[in-house]
């Protein structure tokens, strides 16, 4: 048998899968929420290819970021390099530019969903190939309304989904202006410290040494604590932001923290920086990441632009998804039709056209199986209701619809038949 990738997963349809995080009716309520909220935000959706040139990221990323070194990279047949998406922002931009979006006035909001790749060691919440969905607006201000509004948007969608258990933590990184002083710093401080430090943190003092902020390793926490933050070097301007951020955060009553060691893994940000995480997810908690990328654009041979967004991992929404936000039976028929002879089995063809034409979702029996093993496929699919057709139904126009869990059955014509199922139809 060949199997799947490692670091891949199959999403399924719900009854072929208790693992939560494969479901595909989950799956279909992230994605399904995530356009209704950022479509009453203004935001449209655009798809990018999922290989872009390996440049692209090379430049917007970073090469010495943990995210360039994970890409799926290889040369196509004309030798150019190509990378399967580790991440969407850059892409974003690039048809930001390519398409001159940024000659039209105002803000572009865009938003994305779709997989990324990443060649990661694969754990809990943690794949090669998994899904993301994010957003960007890019124009000519950093207004940090943008900011506030973005994550007034999320709070909005985390509402929508019912996820409660979630830690807003923000940071501002500093700019150009304020940030390379701030790094020799830093330096000066990890030197003192190196040798108590791990080898991955040696290797990003020599690198980037802003990321050994990030280290999860225990032995080093005693000495990051150590560390100087960004926070006391904020250039006047990144302060005034940090704070008018803050104060719109404040005004809509979004709480947050302010984690003066957060830095994000990407080469791109300035000044603004934000994760959301979540308490049910273990080691992988981080749901959300975003941020503020004033000079991607230009980074990527663009024009000046800026930029502000987000973007989360499906399979850790997904996760945090509590029990009462999905319906188990969202992915299953709300009618299955069986049918005892010939005549009825014509009957019944034509019938569940009807009841799809008026929205119904309704599978009929095509193996031509007796009544019993077709009543336990329908047990099978989790149909809501199953109705049974025969002579009496044919020449009456009533039919009996069997309610699968209790059991219970009421006798409807057609016409109420369609206005029962119609509301009890579970729409994707
Ligand atoms: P990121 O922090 O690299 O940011 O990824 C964002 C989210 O994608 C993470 O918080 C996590 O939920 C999910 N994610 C990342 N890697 C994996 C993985 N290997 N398996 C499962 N989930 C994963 C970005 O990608 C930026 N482009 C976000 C952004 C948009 N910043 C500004 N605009």
């Amino acid at each position: 048998m060949i199997s799947k990738v490692r670091g891949t997963q199959d999403i399924l349809p719900s009854r072929f899968t208790d693992k939560t995080d494969a479901q595909i009716g989950r799956w279909h309520l992230v994605e399904r929420a995530a356009r209704e909220v950022f479509r009453r935000y203004g935001f449209t959706e655009i798809r990018t290819p999922i290989i872009e040139r390996t440049e692209l990221f090379e430049r917007g990323v970073g090469t010495e970021t943990d995210v360039n070194k994970e890409m799926y990279t290889f040369a196509d047949r004309d030798g150019e390099r190509v990378s399967l998406r580790p991440e969407s922002t850059a892409s974003v931009v690039r048809a930001y530019i390519e398409h001159g979006m940024f000659n039209q006035p105002g803000l572009t909001k865009l938003y994305y969903i779709g997989p990324q790749f990443r060649r990661e060691r694969p754990q809990k919440g943690r794949y090669r190939q998994f899904g993301q969905i994010g957003v960007e607006v890019l124009g000519q201000s950093d207004n940090p309304a943008i900011e506030a509004e973005v994550i007034e948007m999320l709070d909005s969608y985390f509402r929508e989904l019912r996820i409660i258990d979630t830690e807003l933590l923000i940071n501002s990184i500093g700019d150009g202006n304020c940030r390379p002083a701030y790094i020799e710093r830093l330096k000066e401080a990890i030197k003192e410290r190196l040798p108590n430090l791990c080898g991955s943190c040696k290797q990003r003092y020599e690198t980037n040494p802003l990321r050994v902020l990030d280290c999860k390793v225990e032995s080093c926490q005693p000495y990051l604590s150590e560390l100087p933050t960004i926070t006391e070097m904020l250039c006047e301007p990144c302060r005034a932001h940090f704070d008018e951020f803050r104060q719109m955060l404040d005004d809509r009553g979004i709480k947050y923290t302010v984690a003066p060691r957060l830095v994000r893994g990407l080469d791109y940000y300035t000044r603004t920086a934000f994760e959301i995480t979540g308490k049910q997810l273990g080691a992988q908690n981080t749901i959300v990441g975003g941020g503020r990328y004033d000079g991607l654009s230009e980074m990527i041979g663009g024009p000046s632009a800026k930029g502000f967004g987000f973007a989360f991992g499906i399979e850790r929404m997904v996760m945090s998804l509590p029990d009462s936000s999905i319906d188990p039976r969202a992915d299953a028929p709300t009618l299955f039709i069986a049918y005892i002879g010939d005549d009825a089995r014509k009957h019944s063809f034509a019938l569940a056209r009807r009841l799809r034409e008026s929205g119904v979702s309704a599978v009929v029996d095509l193996e031509g199986r007796k009544l019993k093993k077709a009543l336990a496929i329908a047990n099978n699919l989790a149909a809501r209701y199953a109705l049974i057709v025969g002579e009496d139904e044919i020449k009456s126009g009533n039919y009996s619809l069997r309610d699968m869990a209790s059991g219970e059955q009421q006798n409807l014509s057609e016409q109420h038949l369609i206005a029962t199922l119609r509301d009890k139809d579970v729409v994707l």
